[in-house]
């Protein structure tokens, strides 16, 4: 069976102040015996949680890259950077960078490869929009999605992936995705990997994002093909992703 891994992202919220209060309550609450858990926080905040989560369950991570190795390229940080921080992961192709920055598949999959070369996770977003769904594109996108990392990846590397559906209509707004309609998406894209690499398909962790919170956690985890979250709003209080990590 796989374990459930939960990983907050705090996407651009924080304070060095707020920072500490989080991250020290996260840490306070944790008693050994749960689920696998990170943050992924903004990059200048890197450094707080590398001396705060040092020697505790908790790891940390980034939530972009740029698909470039360093030089001439204003304003961007490079894989190599966020190993010096040592980020166990790095979130590529979130829906936001997807609809705010204009990111392809295609350049979410050189993201994932340049993270892979540092040696560190990519967390893989996919997720169709409410018109989507509604046309009955779900599967198509989503596959289309993962399918340009998969083809981009030797087989072998498939294992090293962390793959995160997050359906964008359910991002932020309250709704979550039911068991049912989360699981149906699992399993597709997980018969997706087993295509490629049948045992990457056992073991890639396939989270869940979306509007997941302490009280419905449980049932989404519970899914035979949800083996965590990616949690945006409830990772903020520690109270709430200390209650979703216990869910699970
Ligand atoms: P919410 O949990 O706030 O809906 O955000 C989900 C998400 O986008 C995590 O990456």
């Amino acid at each position: 069976m796989r374990a459930k891994l939960i990983i907050g992202n705090w996407k651009m919220n924080g304070s060095r102040a707020a920072n500490a209060e989080l991250l020290n309550g996260i840490v306070a609450g944790l008693d050994g015996a749960e689920a696998a858990c990170a943050v992924c926080v903004p990059a200048p905040y890197l450094q707080q949680c590398q001396d705060a989560l040092s020697g505790t369950a908790v790891a940390w991570g980034a939530q972009d890259v740029s698909m470039h190795e360093c030089g001439p390229y204003t304003g961007e940080v490079c894989a190599a950077m966020l190993a010096e921080f040592a980020c166990r992961y790095v979130i590529v192709g979130h829906s936001e960078r997807r609809a705010y920055h204009r990111e392809t598949s295609e350049l979410v999959a050189k993201k994932a490869l340049a993270v892979l070369a540092e040696g560190m996770t990519p967390i893989v977003c996919v997720g169709e929009t409410l018109a989507q769904r509604d046309a009955g594109e779900t599967m198509q996108v989503v596959g289309e999605m993962l399918g340009a990392v998969l083809e981009k990846l030797d087989p072998a590397a498939l294992e090293k992936l962390v793959v995160a559906y997050e359906p964008v209509w359910a991002i932020g707004t309250g709704k979550n995705a039911t068991p049912e309609t989360a699981q149906e998406v699992h399993a597709h894209l997980r018969a997706q990997i087993r295509v490629r690499n049948a045992q990457a398909a056992q073991v890639v962790p396939i989270l869940y994002g979306g509007s997941m919170k302490p009280d419905n956690a449980g049932a989404l985890l519970a899914q035979p093909d949800i083996d965590g979250g990616l949690i945006g709003g409830a990772a903020l209080k520690a109270g709430d992703f200390l209650g979703i990590i216990k869910a699970a």
